[in-house]
């Protein structure tokens, strides 16, 4: 695997497997790789010839209080993982070479889906993702682009930017990896104490017992959220959302359409996001 840091290299390295006329699938992260990153990886090989995987952490995405300077930097690590899961590419920029220009003359904006949930909390977060995810889709123009429903609505921001856009690519969305007990791997898990490690099973226990609620018939979807909010202050959590949503648009839930179950809670100082795809059967 080649490690680059300006787009010069990227684009060099890329134009000669686009002339030997080879498929290029991309995997973009913030780095900090754990087994979910790889397995978009792995499932990126599966899709092309080429795998290229970018690490940068975008100012562009962090809020002014959020956790941009104490974001885990590990790209030794973060590339040897990398070659074990069969990368080709590794593009890892500076701030500089991603915005030459500097930040925030041109965004992109995704309107509707990006005001509610992450983006209630998160204000300005989704058109920082847009805008990043559009310039790398630029400089790397793959054919297959890869992202973790363990960001559900960011996946669907980027599946309306694309369709939206005109994007030639095509998005591929992969199921989240979880730890054994349950809690989705995520870079920020490693914030939390050992005490706070445990408690965050919490996060996918309410989850799944709205899920099973619903699978046995339950359509009283604030009380659901309710319920599960109360479980999540009773473990000590600060929960910014509890949602149960149309699984395609994100729109408040009917009970005719599959759901997705999307919840935001602080634990400590650490902001862990998780979701459940429930199909109405
Ligand atoms: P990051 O948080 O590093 O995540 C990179 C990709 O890995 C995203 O598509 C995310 O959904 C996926 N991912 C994270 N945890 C996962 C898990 N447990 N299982 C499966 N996939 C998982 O998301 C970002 O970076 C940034 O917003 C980015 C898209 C790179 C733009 O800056």
């Amino acid at each position: 695997m080649r490690t680059v840091h300006t787009v010069a290299e990227l684009r060099a390295q890329l134009a000669a497997w686009r002339t030997a006329g080879e498929r290029i699938a991309f995997v973009p992260t913030m780095g900090n790789l754990h087994a979910g990153h790889i397995e978009l990886v792995r499932q990126g090989r599966q899709r092309a010839q080429r795998v290229v995987a970018s690490v940068f952490v975008n100012p562009l995405q962090f809020g002014v209080n959020e956790d941009f300077g104490r974001y885990p930097r590990s790209l030794p690590q973060d590339a040897a993982q990398l070659i074990t899961a069969g990368c080709d590419l590794l593009f890892a920029p500076g701030v500089e070479e991603v915005y030459p220009q500097g930040v925030g003359a041109t965004t992109v904006r995704v309107a509707g889906v990006t005001e509610m949930l992450e983006g209630e909390f998160r204000p300005g977060h989704f058109d920082g993702v847009a805008t990043v995810v559009n310039i790398l889709f630029n400089l790397v123009q793959p054919d297959v682009a890869l992202f973790g429903q363990k960001d559900y609505q960011q996946l669907a921001v980027i599946r309306r930017m694309v369709a939206d856009l005109r994007l030639p690519l095509e998005v591929v969305g992969v199921p989240t990896l979880r730890a054994e007990d349950g809690l989705a791997l995520s870079s920020r898990n490693q914030y939390l104490s050992a005490e706070e490690r445990a408690r965050a099973t919490t996060v996918h226990r309410v989850l799944s017992r709205i899920a099973e609620g619903l699978r046995a018939g339950r359509r009283d979807y604030e009380v659901l959220q309710s319920e599960a909010a109360l479980t999540l202050q009773r473990a000590g959590f600060r929960p910014q959302y509890v949602a149960i949503r149309s699984a395609e648009l994100l729109e408040p839930a009917a009970s005719a359409t599959d759901w997705v179950v999307l919840v935001a809670a602080f634990l400590g100082t650490t902001r862990l996001i998780d979701n459940l795809v429930v199909a109405a059967g």
